[in-house]
């Protein structure tokens, strides 16, 4: 059957109002790759999948909940939705608010958001505000807001989000035949490790395709879960999960301690070089944010904590890689320039010494 989107594919598991009017990109089914060379580099004897969120209709895993938050918000006639967000959610909130004729404003933190997140929100004509203040300062504004104002708040305390983002467990499963051992995925707001242990509880429920143990994890720099506090200045190169104090903190060690999993931090660096090896090793270019789960699994793996040998493994990847180029262009060796002859091509790639 060709892709029409999550909800008309899942809609009977999904608590939807009956009024809601479809809003779709077609988002989901969204590959999930087997990495043999991935796997091999840490350790082997396991298999490993990327689930790649990335090529969701606006390169984020955010189309998911995104859809079904604005087709609830359509089917009662909602004229405008607001979002605060590190850039995913505004570009998704951005482009289904278009397709459904609505406006939407999006509050980003100032001069943090990845360059393709930015166009994005404007290209699909949302009105993008920048707050002199973080994520967390963003989001407890929108949330004001709307509770003064008939504006639709579509950040991921909208329950329509979780709805629409259980979805890419239901996938999985499909995929596998059954729930992966592990499902390892980075942790920002905390909506969609949340969404995912709520999909995954419901089929089993109705399919009996077992649970997952979930290990969450967030950038060392802004690890309020790990911390067991909020972090007043969160700091990291993955700008997406640069998030002090998660809306939905409680359900994530939740889903963590009931799945016995857990949420760990990784530094910066492991981000980037697991980004990088992704890339290199699989052709899987994701953003930073994206990498961090697979991070998250290669120490858990080194350190001893999670053998996965014989076992079936499955990191999500969030975000397309496109959406923050300047994190590689920053550090790129400039191309060498070479004048249009043969001969100068050749001297370029066939001599050993270059
Ligand atoms: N990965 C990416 C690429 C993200 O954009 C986000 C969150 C996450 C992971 C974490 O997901 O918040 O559900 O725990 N981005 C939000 C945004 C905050 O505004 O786009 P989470």
């Amino acid at each position: 059957m060709t892709n029409q989107g999550i909800i008309s594919k899942y809609r009977h598991l999904l608590d939807l109002p009956s009024y809601t009017r479809i809003v779709t990109l077609f988002e989901g089914n969204t590959p999930l790759l087997k990495t043999d060379r991935l796997a091999h580099q840490f350790g082997g004897g396991f298999e490993l999948f990327i689930k790649y969120e990335g090529l969701n209709p606006t390169g984020s895993f955010k189309d998911r909940g995104m859809t079904a938050a604005v087709s609830e918000a359509a089917g009662r006639d909602a004229r405008t939705v607001i979002c605060a967000s590190t850039g995913n959610t505004a570009a998704s909130a951005a482009a289904y608010a278009a397709r459904a004729g609505m406006k939407s404003i999006v509050l980003i933190p100032q001069g943090k958001v990845a360059a393709g997140k930015l166009a994005g929100a404007a290209a699909y004509g949302a009105q993008v505000i920048q707050i002199d203040g973080s994520f967390d300062d963003a989001l407890t504004m929108v949330i004001e807001i709307t509770n003064k104002h008939p504006i639709c708040l579509v950040n991921s305390i909208n329950p329509f989000r979780i709805e629409g983002q259980k979805t890419s467990a239901f996938e999985i499963c499909d995929v596998l035949g059954s729930a992966p051992d592990w499902l390892c995925l980075p942790v920002g707001n905390a909506g969609n490790i949340t969404a995912y242990w709520a999909g995954f509880n419901q089929y089993n429920q109705v399919r009996s395709t077992g649970l997952p143990r979930i290990l969450g994890v967030q950038a060392a720099g802004a690890a309020p879960l790990v911390l067991g506090h909020a972090v007043e200045n969160p700091e990291t190169v993955a700008t997406a999960i640069r998030i002090g104090k998660p809306a939905r903190g409680e359900q994530a060690l939740q889903a963590a301690e009931e799945s016995k999993g857990c949420i760990q931090a990784v530094a910066d660096s492991q981000i980037l070089d697991m980004q990088k090896l992704l890339a290199e090793r699989e052709g899987i270019w994701v953003e930073p944010a994206s990498a961090a789960g697979l991070a998250g699994l290669a120490i858990e793996i080194a350190s001893g904590r999670l053998n996965p040998q014989g076992k079936r493994i499955v990191a999500v990847c969030t975000g397309h890689g496109l959406k923050d180029p300047d994190i590689i262009t920053k550090d790129m060796a400039k191309p060498h320039i070479i004048p249009p002859k043969l001969e100068a091509l050749e001297e370029m790639i066939l001599d050993e010494k270059k």
